[in-house]
């Protein structure tokens, strides 16, 4: 970046839209599981749609290549710059407006740089539900979400990010703005072009603001948390609840004893819910509107029913709405305990959900004879066929064993997941991480697509560069 470049930047953004100051660039470089830290000369900080659109203008002037970030909560590295000190950050977090809120349309236009939580608060403010759940709502902002095409627990009932999004609004990279915020239900005008941008993770453009879908608000929550034999029950329950309760069934998160067992032992706070372990436990909740919440005896009555038929071992029904935050708090800090253990290897991936159970006992007989230093945490998204299909070390002092054998368990782990049609990447996206396991295993014409998109968008390979698709160095 010249200082010409530097002066001009300046001069759009203002003094509050631009940091310098080493100490302030910081936090922006490096991603938030700590895998990669980048440089940067300056973090661009816009406050309005039309500065995003000048920044741009004067990347394509100045060539300068650009990594949009918003929360920076990504998991792939999709947000941080590389290390050539020539790219720079552009966060979004003071674009952070609810623009409408469409009670009557089921519908909310905001900001890129809202949090996801200020979006399910202004929903929960209208009476509505903004349903996408995630870890890391309370950071986590809704560009990012769109760019990453984020799915966390509420995907078996609501769908991923791209699912939930009406309209877009896009600063392409030479400064123009796409304007596909109407939010109509039905718009059959041509190319889909808002879902080109929609898990992108920042390659094609600059997501500035949304219009995305509400729903009605669940009068009351049915929770469960189940004791099962292992994934094969797990599934067995899950088919038996989807066929009783259909849609209504909005979480499925399964938890193995090696999961639960981190959770226990580094969270104090966690209090089991049963006396006697056991080899896994699902969470199962339905979400019941008012006319329907007889319909929570029934679900109380089918878990009674499979435990009598001896198909699960035992159901504990949260009966307050305490217990029902005790169960989550189990799942949710399922990634926190797994840190705290110390190394841990990690793989998104997804099957369907028939396939897992045979997946699954086949990788793990595998991984034994490959990688002992390792215990499998294998853990997640069931109701979507998805699985963080995680190692830690299997005893205390055995994580440089297990990190020295990343390369190799990946391949193994990959390799079994495209040989029974599965995804390398189900939720989190290719960011830096996973470029070369995108080409391996992508579809070769449908990768020579994606790059002829991207040549077509951003001819001048100023966006996100080395983010999904490899080259565009600057
Ligand atoms: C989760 O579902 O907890 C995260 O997406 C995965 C993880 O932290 O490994
Ligand atoms: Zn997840």
């Amino acid at each position: 970046v010249t200082p010409a470049a530097l002066a001009a930047f300046r001069a759009v953004l203002g003094p509050a839209g631009i940091l310098t100051e080493p100490a302030d660039v910081a936090p922006f470089l490096r991603d938030f599981r700590g895998l990669y830290t980048g440089r940067s000369p300056l973090v661009a900080r816009p406050d309005t749609v039309e500065q995003v659109q000048s920044l741009m203008r004067l990347a394509t002037e100045y060539r300068t290549a650009i990594v949009p970030q918003g929360g920076n909560t990504s998991y792939c590295g999709a947000a941080t710059p590389d290390a050539s000190g020539t790219q720079i950050v552009v966060s979004l977090s003071r674009l952070k407006r609810i623009r409408a809120v469409d009670a009557a349309g089921f519908a909310i236009t905001v900001d890129a740089g809202c949090t996801l939580s200020a979006v399910q608060a202004a929903a929960a403010g209208a009476l509505r539900l903004f349903p996408l759940t995630l870890g890391s709502q309370d950071s986590c902002q809704i560009g990012g979400n769109l760019s990453t095409n984020a799915g966390g627990t509420a995907v078996l009932r609501y769908g991923m990010m791209r699912d939930l999004v009406l309209g877009l609004e896009v600063v392409l990279p030479d400064g123009r703005r796409m304007d596909q915020l109407s939010g109509l239900r039905k718009d059959n005008t041509g190319y889909e072009l808002k879902q080109l941008f929609i898990g992108a993770e920042g390659t094609l453009g600059v997501i500035t603001g949304a219009c995305l879908k509400l729903y009605a608000a669940p009068a009351e929550y049915a929770t469960a948390l189940c004791a099962l034999s292992g994934l094969g029950a797990a599934v067995e329950l899950l088919g038996r609840l989807r066929a009783s309760f259909g849609e209504l069934v909005s979480a499925f998160e399964y938890i193995p004893a090696a999961a639960y067992a981190l959770v226990a032992r580094h969270l104090p706070e966690f209090v089991p819910p049963f006396a006697a372990a056991s080899p896994a436990y699902a969470l199962v909740e339905l979400g019941l509107p008012s006319a329907a919440r007889a319909l929570a005896d029934d679900f109380a009555a089918l878990l009674a029913a499979e435990i009598d038929a001896g198909r699960l071992a035992d159901a504990a029904l949260a009966s307050s709405l305490g217990q029902r935050q005790a169960f989550w708090f189990l799942r949710e800090h399922i990634p926190d305990a797994q840190r705290r253990a110390g190394a841990s290897l990690k793989h998104d991936i997804s099957l369907p959900v028939a396939a897992l159970p045979t997946f699954v006992a086949e990788a793990r007989q595998r991984l034994k004879l490959l990688a002992p230093c390792g215990e499998l945490v294998a853990y997640g998204h069931v109701g979507d066929g998805n699985l963080h299909f995680n190692l830690s070390p299997a005893a205390a002092g055995d994580d440089a064993a297990l990190l020295a054998l990343e390369a190799p368990i990946k391949r193994l782990v990959h390799d079994l997941v495209a040989a029974h049609g599965g995804s390398i990447s189900a939720e989190h996206g290719i960011g830096r991480l996973k470029v070369a396991e995108l080409e391996r295993y992508e579809d070769p014409v449908a990768l020579e697509l994606m790059r002829r998109i991207k040549g077509a968008l951003d001819p001048l390979g100023i966006m996100n560069p080395g983010k999904v698709l490899r080259g565009g160095d600057s």
